[in-house]
């Protein structure tokens, strides 16, 4: 049992109110839902890249390693696609994550970025438009991009196994994950390096021929590139220095931007990290790091006490990234491998994670505070807010004060997407709540690709209820003594 009131016991948004207060949280939350007609800040549209984006929704990216084996799209692939397209938000940030070679796909089912899926891009890219003018209308202000990815220490191309290619040794990282500090053959040398930034040309290629407006540099949730932000320790010229530890995600963007000039390039970012949790029965507890300091090992981490952000780097790199032209960022944090709840507020954890130290309510507002600073900061760069979903009823309540407080450009919506994807659409129309499908945050969604079973809503949502998956994922959760009460 949690420690932590769930948010659905809280009554109203005054209650939700009264709890922050208790936990000395400045947030606000808006009395009620305003709908586009009553003048909605979420209906405002935004400016990216020179393109009107049509409303303040934004739906974050999702995979749910059920791609072909050919990373091409299955039936729950596509479906996903179409319910990112009807939920109403105009602004589709990658869909999902979709790999730039193969062996750099996060499980054998991840969707490739590559010449040979060329129509499997088209169409997911198809299902989301077509679906957003039959229950939307017009899709002439909806952006829409493609994600783009190298799992790096957290590939596993062919089997439920990892596969690793790292940035550098990470004391406590690979003990976690079982990699030896003295196997230098896991570690990327600077030619394969330049390789990469050739395959990051080509699926941008491949993403502009079949339409996608924008292609994200994936920099986040401990993946290659947000592992290289931290390669402090990393010799040669794409580790050491801030310059040195940006200049694969520079790469990236320049040769993109040479080769594609009329593409967008956005970047999904952590923001910060923290140290790594050990996996776990009982509450969540940072590894062992007090030999460690200065920590050098995060990237947004304070290095006398790792456990706290520290932005100002960070805010130096969305600096950078808006003179190098980059139209937008989307600020995430952390990592959902080592440190869920910061990078996905849970009132119940998944089956790799630990309780949650924290009421997940900390851990939401942590991140809603972060990337207010960073927008301060860098005003003029368009920026999408992440972690609302654990606000469940209140979503919209407070998505819609923050951008009215000018606190963040658009705010995005993750696992809510995956229960209830008319959300956005139905916030603006008025249109009353179904509260059944208001994501409890319960992470089947988390806990089944973490045992090879594709992910989707299973307690929620009737198409993965019926599917032959869900008895697999229970028997898992049973065997692992880990059913939440639904
Ligand atoms: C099943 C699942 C798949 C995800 N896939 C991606 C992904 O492909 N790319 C990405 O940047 N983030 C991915 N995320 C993270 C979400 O985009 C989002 O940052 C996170 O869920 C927190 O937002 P929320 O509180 O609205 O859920 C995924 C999250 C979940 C639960
Ligand atoms: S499984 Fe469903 S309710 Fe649980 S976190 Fe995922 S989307 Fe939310």
């Amino acid at each position: 049992m949690s420690a932590y009131p769930k948010v659905a016991q809280l009554k109203s948004p005054a209650m939700l109110q009264s709890r922050l207060a208790e936990l000395g949280i400045e947030l606000p939350v808006d009395d009620r839902i305003l709908t586009a007609a009553e003048g909605s800040p979420l209906a405002q549209s935004l400016a990216i890249g020179g393109f009107h984006v049509g409303n303040r929704w934004c739906i974050h990216p999702m995979e749910g390693w059920d791609a072909n084996r050919d990373g091409s799209p299955s039936p729950h692939t596509l479906r996903r696609w179409r319910h990112f397209g009807l939920s109403g938000a105009k602004l589709i940030w990658g869909g999902e994550a979709a790999a730039v070679q193969n062996d750099g796909r996060a499980n054998p089912n991840q969707t490739l970025a590559t010449p040979e899926n060329r129509e499997g891009l088209r169409a997911l890219l198809d299902a989301c438009r077509r679906a957003h003018r039959e229950e939307i209308g017009g899709d002439n202000d909806l952006l829409v991009g493609l994600q783009l990815t190298h799992s790096g220490r957290f590939s596993r191309p062919n089997s439920k196994n990892l596969e690793p290619r790292i940035a550098y040794h990470h004391p406590l990282l690979d003990a976690k994950f079982g990699i030896d500090q003295n196997d230098n053959s896991v570690v990327w040398t600077d030619s394969d390096l330049e390789r990469l930034v050739d395959a990051f040309v080509v699926a941008a290629g491949v993403a502009h021929d079949v339409g996608f407006q924008f292609v994200d540099i994936k920099s986040c949730h401990g993946y290659l590139l947000h592992e290289f932000l931290s390669a402090r320790h990393r010799p040669g010229r794409f580790g050491g220095d801030l310059d040195g530890r940006t200049r694969l995600l520079f790469s990236i963007i320049e040769r993109v931007r040479e080769r594609y000039p009329d593409l967008m390039i956005v970047v999904r970012l952590s923001m910060f990290d923290t140290v790594p949790y050990a996996t776990s029965k009982e509450v969540g507890k940072p590894m062992e790091y007090r030999g460690l300091i200065p920590y050098e090992f995060g990237f947004g981490v304070d290095s006398h006490n790792p456990l706290q952000p520290d932005l100002s780097e960070p805010i130096e790199l969305i600096r950078r990234l808006r003179a190098a032209r980059v139209a937008a960022v989307n600020l995430s944090c952390g990592s959902p491998y080592y440190s869920p709840h910061i990078q996905r507020p849970a009132i119940f954890p998944p089956s790799d994670g630990y309780q949650p130290p924290e009421d997940p309510l900390v851990g939401a507002a942590r991140q809603i505070q972060a990337a207010r600073r960073c927008k301060d900061a860098v005003p003029d760069m368009p920026m999408v807010g992440t972690g609302y979903s654990y606000l469940q009823d209140y979503v919209p309540h407070v998505a819609q004060a923050v951008v009215r407080a000018g606190w963040i450009d658009a705010v995005g919506l993750g696992r809510m997407v995956l229960t209830y994807p008319e959300l956005p659409a139905d916030s603006l129309a008025g249109t009353k709540f179904e509260r059944k499908r208001i994501c409890r945050t319960f992470s089947d969604c988390t806990t089944a690709p973490r045992n090879g079973i594709v992910s989707g809503c299973f307690p929620l949502d009737p198409y993965y209820k019926e599917l032959p998956e869900a008895g697999e994922l229970r028997k898992v959760k049973e065997e692992d003594g880990a059913i939440a009460e639904a």
